[in-house]
């Protein structure tokens, strides 16, 4: 019995032990990345912090950021310890004084910092199809940002968050792990209205991410946090049956074909409001071409 208790302690010291060297291999893991694209915007295409703004809001950044982009608490508590988004104004504690073109790449595109660091929760995976014109906006943009000083606490990884990281449960969190960091990335992409572009707009905006990879509806991550389960967007009654109108119209104000509204804290429809017409209709007409062709026809 004492003999079977102490194999059991020793199966679990080992297992704990596993699983601590698996989280700690993952977090403290250096990426030395390939140098790209040539840093300088080819003439035809000057970058404009306009829309690199829009793109911020796209992308979620002014979410996770905060709207000054100064950095603000993910998460703090015992189980999952503490995340805080960096500051990445060039005020004093924020990055912007002292980046370069392509630690911006780097941490933007690969979720690896300037030092070499990989960053948690900073959702790369979904940015790493970001074409260098796109991103040449965005660091356009967070360039100018104004001087916000503000010194985000450091981060701390609590027990559950390891062992999830350790298990390989919870890879979002560690996304410098899921990009093949060797694939070029596209110099543009033509802004023309149209699925294309839409399917884009969709991937950058991290729809899939609350809607389900075929963004037929999910139960999570919402009902977690209390909200509505995100819908199906492709369905015969989803989004992608509504008219190009009354879709424009749910984005911008929140307010459904029916009437209900859609609440910010949930969807984040605000971030998505400051996108174009020529963007939000390629969003929808993607969403058309993904359902059933039983739906009705545009
Ligand atoms: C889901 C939340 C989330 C979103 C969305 C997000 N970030 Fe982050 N980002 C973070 C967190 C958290 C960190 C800190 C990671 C760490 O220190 O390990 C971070 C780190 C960074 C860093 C590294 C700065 C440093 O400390 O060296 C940069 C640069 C950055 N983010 C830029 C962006 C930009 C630009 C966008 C939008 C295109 C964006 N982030 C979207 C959460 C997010
Ligand atoms: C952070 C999670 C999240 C992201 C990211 C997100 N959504 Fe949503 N979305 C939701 C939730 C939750 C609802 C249900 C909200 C409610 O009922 O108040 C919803 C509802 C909607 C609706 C209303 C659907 C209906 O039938 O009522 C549309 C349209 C929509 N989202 C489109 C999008 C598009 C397009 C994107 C990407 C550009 C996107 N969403 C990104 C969570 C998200």
């Amino acid at each position: 019995m004492r003999r079977g208790l102490a194999v059991a302690a020793g199966v679990l010291a080992l297992l704990l032990a596993g699983i601590y060297t698996s989280s700690e291999w993952q977090l403290e893991q250096r990426h030395e990345l390939p140098p790209e694209p040539p840093w300088a915007p080819p003439a035809s295409c000057s970058a404009e912090a306009e829309r690199g703004a829009r793109l911020a809001r796209l992308a979620l950044c002014i979410t996770c950021h905060g709207d000054d982009l100064a950095g603000t608490l993910q998460s703090e508590s015992h189980l999952l310890g503490r995340l805080y988004s960096s500051n990445l104004t060039p005020g004093v504690g924020g990055v912007g004084s002292e980046y370069e073109d392509e630690d911006w790449e780097h941490a933007i595109r690969h979720g690896v910092g300037a030092d070499g660091r990989t960053l948690l929760l900073m959702p790369s995976h979904i940015l790493n199809g970001m074409s260098n014109a796109d991103l040449w906006d965005l660091i356009a943009f967070l360039r100018g940002l104004p001087p916000v000083d503000h010194q985000p606490p450091a981060t701390r990884v609590g027990p559950l968050l390891r062992m999830g990281i350790g298990l390989g449960l919870s890879r979002d969190m560690v996304s410098s792990r899921q990009i093949d960091h060797s694939v070029p990335h596209s110099a543009d992409v033509p802004v023309r209205e149209g699925p294309s572009y839409g399917e884009y707009l969709v991937g950058l905006a991290g729809c899939r991410v609350c809607h389900g990879m075929e963004l037929r509806g999910s139960p999570r991550p919402m009902e977690l946090l209390g909200g509505p389960p995100p819908p199906s967007l492709v369905d015969a009654e989803g989004a992608s049956s509504w008219s190009g109108e009354a879709f424009l119209h749910a984005m911008r104000t929140g307010v459904l074909p029916d009437g209900g509204t859609l609440d910010p804290r949930f969807m984040p429809w605000p971030n998505y409001s400051a996108l174009t017409d020529l963007q939000l209709r390629s969003i929808h007409r993607y969403l058309r071409q993904q359902s059933p062709p039983s739906g009705p026809s545009s």
